[in-house]
């Protein structure tokens, strides 16, 4: 029988009252989410004030006109359907590796931006929705971050590769210029109602295709950027979905990872030393000119020297990089850095902002093997004492230390900050060949005078390296 929730007559106040609730667990999540330590506790907490904010919309809410509550039969479709997610969710999260998390969340940022769509699709025909602006807006936004995201989705899979010509940009601007042009026009317009139903799909169309567009030439280092700055156009559509139905819970939630994700994108604009616009229209693709310089020869180091050389030395800063992950050696790494303090040696992690395939990548993994967190040093702190640093241990890491960025102009990656491994008296690279970074070129730094090589499986190389150490 599909009969009709009884709400408390005190149930509007009761909701409210949660709303606000729910707006402080999400802002204390977003505390604890600051620092790796407190990280999976800000998770829980901002997951509980959504929660929280679910259940009370679903049994609290009275609809504006009849001032009735939720039917039944719909209650039951949107418990089912949250069961249903939560499962689904559960596994993937639970089944996922630690490497393709960035493909993970471009994934669930596709989810959220389709959803966000999908509302204002169907709000735009709804003769009570007043909010004709924030509906079409969370349309195409929500629109863009879906096409967009599953993009960068099958890029970071390696599914789809870089197509970059100079012309896309003029495309991609003619597209831009498309969706404003079609939101201003139904906002004017007077159209009979079915004709505006027919341009609300013909946008839509175009917004989903403009998301494509503007991802696809994106490539080499940016990709990341991009990834932040669709979440944080998924969380303002959501927001947009929440002024639609005035839901301040909705609107709180989207404005909270709106603004998460732009002050993360313009933070990592920040540590690449790039403004947003030329990331976004800046024909930074994943090509680039190519080097012209002589690459000499490569020398390697065998375990034993390897060992010998950190063994002896007073300082060692190890640069981990998305190797260090695609190995998980993360935890022999802590394993050999315990080891040579044991022998009076002071080690230090060097963190690069994009080092891996997403932003905290490094913190992460190095938490996970327990790595203390004041071991890990930022970029800028740790650059100025690289000259003092006996050794460096470059582990699965390559753009982030390609000295291109600082004295190749013609270089992709010219003008991203580095750090500076090749300052440093002597410089021991560990990776498997000579295989290329994510932003495939040439590194000049395995070439380097003070460089040795030491090649294999990062997990393999470390493990042979404790071993030696413990012999010694
Ligand atoms: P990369 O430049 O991607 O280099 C990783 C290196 O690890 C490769 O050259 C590879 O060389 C080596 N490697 C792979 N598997 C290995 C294994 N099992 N054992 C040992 N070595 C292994 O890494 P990076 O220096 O961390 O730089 C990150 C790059 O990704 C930047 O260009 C960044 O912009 C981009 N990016 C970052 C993010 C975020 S937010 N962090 C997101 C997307 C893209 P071999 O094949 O020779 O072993």
């Amino acid at each position: 029988m599909n009969t009709i929730l009884q709400i408390p007559s005190n149930g509007v106040i009761l909701l409210e009252f949660s709303y606000l609730l729910a707006a402080i667990f999400f802002v204390v999540g977003l505390k604890f989410l600051s620092h790796p330590d407190s990280a999976r506790k800000g998770n829980l907490w901002a997951a509980a004030g959504m929660l929280l904010a679910m259940f009370t919309t679903m049994f609290l809410h009275k609809d504006a006109e009849t001032m009735e509550g939720i039917k039944s039969a719909n209650l039951v479709i949107i418990l089912v359907a949250i069961a249903v997610g939560s499962v689904v969710g559960a596994i993937i999260a639970r089944k996922i590796k630690m490497t393709a998390m960035p493909q993970l969340v471009s994934f669930f940022n596709a989810s959220g931006g389709a959803a966000s769509a999908l509302v204002a699709l169907i709000e735009f025909s709804n003769p009570d929705n007043q909010s004709a602006l924030v509906t079409l807006l969370g349309l195409v936004i929500g629109a863009i971050a879906f096409s967009g995201s599953m993009i960068a989705y099958g890029k970071l899979n390696g599914n789809i590769k870089d197509i970059f010509a100079k012309w896309m940009s003029y495309i991609n601007l003619l597209f831009m210029f498309a969706v404003i042009a079609g939101v201003i026009f139904l906002m004017v317009t007077d159209a009979p109602v079915e004709t505006q139903q027919i341009m609300v799909y013909i946008l839509l169309a175009i917004a989903l295709i403009y998301g494509v567009t503007f991802v696809m030439p994106i490539g080499g280092a940016d990709m990341p950027v991009v990834i932040s700055l669709l979440n944080s156009f998924t969380g303002i559509a959501a927001a947009m979905a929440g002024f639609i139905y005035q839901n301040q819970a909705m609107i709180l939630g989207g404005i909270f990872v709106g603004a998460a994700g732009m002050i993360l994108t313009l933070l990592m604009c920040k540590a690449m030393n790039r403004s947003l616009l030329n990331v976004i229209i800046g024909a930074f693709g994943g090509g680039g000119a190519a080097s012209d310089r002589e690459a000499g020869t490569v020398k390697e180091v065998s375990v034993t020297d390897a060992a010998v050389l950190l063994s002896y030395s007073s300082k060692v800063v190890i640069v981990p990089g998305y190797g260090l992950a695609v190995a998980q050696a993360q935890h022999v790494c802590n394993e050999m850095e315990k080891l040579l303090e044991e022998n009076g040696v002071e080690v230090k992690y060097a963190i690069h902002p994009v080092a891996g395939r997403m932003p905290g990548h490094m913190n992460v993994l190095l938490a996970e093997a327990d790595v203390p967190y004041d071991k890990l040093v930022e970029m800028d702190e740790i650059n100025p004492d690289m000259p003092n640093t006996d050794v460096v241990v470059v582990i699965g890491a390559n753009d982030v230390v390609n000295p291109a960025a600082l004295d190749e102009p013609s270089s992709p990656i010219y003008g991203m900050p580095i750090i500076k491994a090749h300052e440093a008296k002597n410089i021991i690279v560990m990776k498997r060949g000579m295989g290329k970074g994510y932003a495939a070129i040439e590194n000049f730094l395995f070439y380097d005078e003070k460089t040795r090589m030491l090649f294999g499986n990062a997990k393999d190389s470390l493990q042979k390296l404790v071993t030696e150490i413990k012999s010694l």
